[in-house]
């Protein structure tokens, strides 16, 4: 049984490192859009015709679940391509918002790239959960390319950091959703910025439960299996890959591919 996943470029990596983990006798292909990267400040008739092209791909792969590891597409085109896909598709937004609901939040904050932000797809499943939680949205898309280089040591990239994220000092927050795939990976930073005390939500926990209890309802057998392969395809290579997905991962052996996407 193949699990397709696919994300706009590394971001993605970090769910996909949790449904490897989770499901290990799955085999995963994981589809990074990096050529077209950043999706984060483009339309939406471009996200969803990008969004399709991924999918076709992992279908063409034989996948039969997919996994939109990317907050921008999961925002813009998850019911287009719920319907257009007769397979099951998992997003990481509902994931994001049932993870943050969990501690009966009062006050939630949400990060994520300019075209997330301005669906108002977080504020809208929240409020639809519970009317009664204040929402505050930020969009920071410039930390996309940012992660992507792996620039984020760099100290100069601290005022990028506060000035995106200051708006939230003061606000009493109870948790920060992180409404981009790439955040976890400058999760420390947020940190170190916004204080050790406000908890960070991150979907890709979330996400991995929900596709593991479907999974066993549904493909018992698939458990008992043997450890199975994990694939990554990139539609583009930069000389950044290797030294970002090693801080992921802490090491390097996967079965790496440049593929087009028609
Ligand atoms: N990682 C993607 C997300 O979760 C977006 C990054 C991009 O702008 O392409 O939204």
């Amino acid at each position: 049984m193949k699990i397709g996943i696919f994300d706009s470029g590394i971001g993605g990596l970090t769910v996909f490192k949790e449904i490897s983990k989770a499901l290990p006798s799955f085999e995963i292909i994981y589809l990074g859009d990096t050529a077209r990267l950043p999706y984060g400040i483009k339309s939406k008739r471009t996200i969803d015709r990008y969004s399709i092209n991924n999918v076709k791909l992992l279908k063409s792969l034989d996948c039969k679940i997919i996994v939109i590891a990317c907050n921008t597409a999961s925002s813009y085109s998850t019911n287009l391509l719920k319907s257009k896909f007769k397979i099951p598709i998992f997003d990481v937004i509902s994931a994001g918002v049932k993870a943050a609901l969990k501690d009966n939040p009062k006050i939630l904050g949400v990060i994520g790239t300019d075209s997330t932000i301005n669906s108002m797809a977080y504020n809208k499943m929240i409020l639809n959960n519970n009317s009664n939680i204040k929402v505050y949205t930020k969009a920071c898309s410039i930390f996309v390319p940012i992660i992507e280089q792996g620039l984020i040591k760099k100290k100069h990239y601290d005022k990028i950091i506060e000035e995106n994220l200051k708006f939230f000092k003061n606000k009493n927050l109870n948790g920060l959703i992180l409404g981009c795939t790439h955040y976890p990976i400058i999760k420390r930073k947020i940190k170190d910025y916004l204080g050790d005390d406000i908890s960070l939500i991150d979907s890709s926990l979330e996400v991995s439960a929900t596709l593991k209890k479907y999974l066993e309802i549904n493909y018992p057998n698939e458990f008992t299996k043997r450890k199975s392969k994990r694939s990554i395809l990139l539609t583009d290579k930069s000389n950044y890959f290797d030294s970002v997905i090693k801080k992921i991962f802490n090491k390097l052996d996967f079965n790496i591919k440049l593929i087009d996407i028609k």
